[in-house]
């Protein structure tokens, strides 16, 4: 065992793992960060994504040493009152279905417009390609993404 400090959501936490531990285990086994869900644990769900340094990273492929001093974003600190541009879209839109999916699309979509404030549809296709939606709400997710880029450059 090793003891590792992590910055999620801006608080730091000191936890006592095995290098190589999976970060998702982590954040949901020693940390109750439940809002980031296990789907395959392989790599192509993509239900598992987080923001780590502004990048979204499948926390299940991530050993926890990899992300020690890194800023790590979990769906619970997105914001504060679920105010986040794309946050707000995706209740407008009405995106979820089951939601189990989620987390890791409002992660990816958030990491998206951060370093791209007007994607095409082919930058969202092509950005959100490794998240996938058993409930097939893709063209929501893509419609609530224009509506997001739009909220965050204030002109709805
Ligand atoms: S659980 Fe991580 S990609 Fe599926
Ligand atoms: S909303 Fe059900 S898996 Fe995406």
């Amino acid at each position: 065992m090793a003891s590792m400090t992590l910055t999620i959501n801006g608080k730091i936490h000191s936890v006592n793992v095995q290098q190589g531990t999976p970060l998702l285990w982590v954040l949901r086994d020693s940390l109750g960060l439940t809002g980031t869900k296990f789907g395959c644990g392989e790599g192509y769900c993509g239900c598992c994504t987080v923001i780590i340094d502004g990048d979204a990273v499948k926390s299940c492929g991530a050993s926890v040493e990899s992300a020690v001093g890194k800023k790590i974003t979990t769906i619970e600190g997105l914001s504060r009152d679920r105010d986040h541009p794309v946050q707000r879209a995706w209740i407008e839109e009405e995106v979820p279905q089951c939601g189990y999916c989620q987390s890791g699309q409002i992660l990816t979509a958030a990491a998206l417009i951060a370093r791209n404030p007007h994607p095409s549809d082919s930058d969202i296709d092509a950005a959100m390609d490794g998240v996938l939606c058993r409930c097939g709400t893709y063209h929501r997710i893509r419609r609530a993404i224009h509506h997001a880029a739009d909220l965050k450059a204030g002109a709805k």
